[in-house]
């Protein structure tokens, strides 16, 4: 059956000059199908570059979203239209507007986990890849804004000692799981690295040996010479991790760390996408041009 279904995707992505972009919380058959698998960063760059006429976004709206603002010409599908980022949507233009005023000196930085019109309110974006580098590389002594994940928020705050406003936003995944739980996995599994999102509670990151973005856990369990690694993210990761790594052991810190959103693509809505062109997502131009010029400062100042 779902080879019947992958057949129908590869016939209709090569007929519509497709290319299937997919994040690495996707369920690991779409991870298998897709033309590239990232984080936000390697999906927003992936995005803004590739030749293709038709994005077929596997991932929640904000990131479908992210690609038609940076390729305007691109026609950006996104194969379940509730698939939603509850933190995006915990801070609105008219807030942010609000706090601006509250802090007229300060620079906005908005996690790319945010709506085009947060984005278009905000001097620069930033992925968890790059947070840390993008507000240390801005003017000493400026304050600076951070919407809306506090938690990515004071780990940025920590490591660059930067005067941060932080908004009370926060990923419901990642906060499912729990300190005592990664003691717990580590206690069973004592000589592994434990390596953990920075969407993660404090107490979280306070305990974990590594904190990285999903692109770059991928990067760190491939280069490591450890044999064990413990997971503090949504579990779709660990698909592409043992993949990667047939030789190395990696366990979930949390089996709840489920994000709801991400598990809405399947097979079957990613073929329905393509062969009925839905669900298209498109940005307001105004709001996109100006959302634009905060991700390109950023896509600017990458590491490299
Ligand atoms: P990254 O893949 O960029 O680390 O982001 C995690 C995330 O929660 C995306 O929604
Ligand atoms: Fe949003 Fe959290 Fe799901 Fe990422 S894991 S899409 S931040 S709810």
């Amino acid at each position: 059956m779902s080879l019947e279904v992958i057949e129908k995707i590869q016939r209709l992505k090569a007929q519509r000059n497709a290319v299937i972009l997919a994040h690495n919380y996707q369920p690991g058959e779409i991870q298998d199908l897709a033309d590239y698998v990232g984080d936000s960063l390697g999906l927003s760059i992936e995005a803004a570059t590739t030749k293709a006429d038709v994005i077929v976004f596997c991932g929640v709206k904000f990131m479908a979203e992210t690609a038609a603002i940076l390729s305007p010409d691109k026609t950006v599908l996104l194969p379940e239209i509730h698939a939603g980022c509850p933190m995006a949507d915990m801070i609105s233009a008219e807030e942010l507007i609000k706090l601006k005023a509250e802090h007229p000196e300060a620079l906005v930085v908005c996690y790319v986990n945010s709506t085009a019109e947060v984005k278009a309110e905000s001097d620069y974006c930033c992925t968890s890849g790059n947070a840390v580098d993008l507000v240390a590389s801005l003017p000493a002594g400026r304050k600076i804004i951070f919407v809306p994940d506090k938690n990515l928020g004071q780990f940025v705050a920590v490591r660059t000692g930067r005067d941060m406003v932080l908004w009370p936003g926060y990923c419901p995944t990642h906060v499912r799981i729990t300190v005592e739980e990664v003691l717990a996995t580590k206690e069973k599994h004592p000589d592994a690295v434990v390596m953990a999102h920075p969407e993660c509670s404090m107490d979280i990151c306070d305990v974990a040996d590594e904190l990285l973005s999903t692109g770059q856990m991928l990067k760190f369990a491939r280069a490591s010479d450890a044999r064990t690694f413990i997971i503090a993210t949504e579990v779709g990761i660990i698909h592409t991790l043992k993949k990667q790594n047939p030789d190395k052991e990696f366990y979930a810190a949390s089996e709840k760390a489920v994000c709801p959103n991400m598990k809405k693509i399947t097979l079957e809505k990613v073929l329905w996408s393509l062969e009925d062109m839905k669900y298209k997502i498109t940005v307001d131009q105004e709001i996109a041009s100006r959302a634009k010029a905060s991700l390109d400062r950023m896509i600017e100042i990458l590491p490299a």
